[in-house]
């Protein structure tokens, strides 16, 4: 297998639970509990700004409604992605992955961006991140690794910035998924903690590809992982577990 750059620990959505997900605020958290690597969601407003958003709709964690994709961004950029989680968190902005990048690179973080397209602009949505992602990490030592539950995203990032990794994101072990994988160039793949095991974790480092798995917020199924050979856990148990915990 070629050197894997990236920490064990990747905080999930900034950090998890402790502020609002998918915000700088989140990022901030999660570097206080020594967190050098973090995953989050991104996908595109109408007029194509690549950002941070976990849903396909804006409700459950923004004072917006309906659909990002028919938002632009300069309507966007004055929703309040933070008061719904909490107070003190009032009137934080959705970020753009161009705010995320200068984040990362000025605290030594590195980033897993999973591109989490709206229906409809899967491969449209994977080429724009990658295309962005190439240029805001350009030079950069720890390249972004990009993942995606959708194979038509990972092509677009393949066709738009074949240099920068992938991962292929499952939630099951459909038909298929090695040679979807392998046609897509992944270095990664990465499960639900419930699908991987020993023999998986083996399975994948036989074809080069390291293993990976969310959410994992457990401290026995993660030293049974790290037991077993695996090569990152996305936790939201930021305070508990990974560089600051158990
Ligand atoms: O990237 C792994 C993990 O974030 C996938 O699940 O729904 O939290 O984005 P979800
Ligand atoms: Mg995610």
């Amino acid at each position: 297998m070629k050197p894997w750059p990236y920490p064990l620990w990747l905080a999930h959505r900034g950090a998890g639970k402790l502020a609002p997900e998918n915000t700088l605020a989140a990022f901030r958290v999660g570097a206080g509990f020594g967190f050098r690597a973090f995953e989050c969601d991104v996908k595109l407003s109408r007029d194509g700004e690549a950002f941070l958003l976990h849903d396909d709709t804006l409700q459950r964690t923004t004072s917006g409604r309906g659909s990002p994709a028919d938002i632009d961004w300069a309507e966007l950029r004055r929703l309040d992605a933070g008061g719904w989680h909490s107070a003190p968190f009032t009137a934080e902005p959705l970020p753009t992955l161009t705010q995320i990048a200068a984040f990362c690179k000025a605290n030594g973080c590195a980033l897993n961006i999973e591109i989490k397209p709206c229906p409809g602009v899967e491969r449209l949505t994977g080429e724009v991140a990658a295309r962005e992602a190439a240029r805001l990490w350009a030079g950069a030592a720890v390249p972004p690794l990009l993942s995606s539950f959708k194979p038509e995203a990972l092509q677009g990032a393949l066709t738009s910035a074949p240099a920068l990794p992938r991962a292929l994101l499952l939630d099951k072990l459909w038909d298929g998924w090695p040679e979807a994988a392998a046609a897509l160039g992944v270095v990664a793949v990465i499960t639900n903690w419930r699908l991987m095991d020993a023999a998986l974790i083996q399975r994948l480092h036989a074809k080069g590809w390291r293993a990976l798995v969310y959410t994992v917020n457990d401290a026995d199924v993660a030293e049974r992982l790290v037991a077993d050979g695996i090569d990152g856990i996305i936790t939201d148990a930021v305070d508990r577990l990974g560089p600051g915990g158990a």
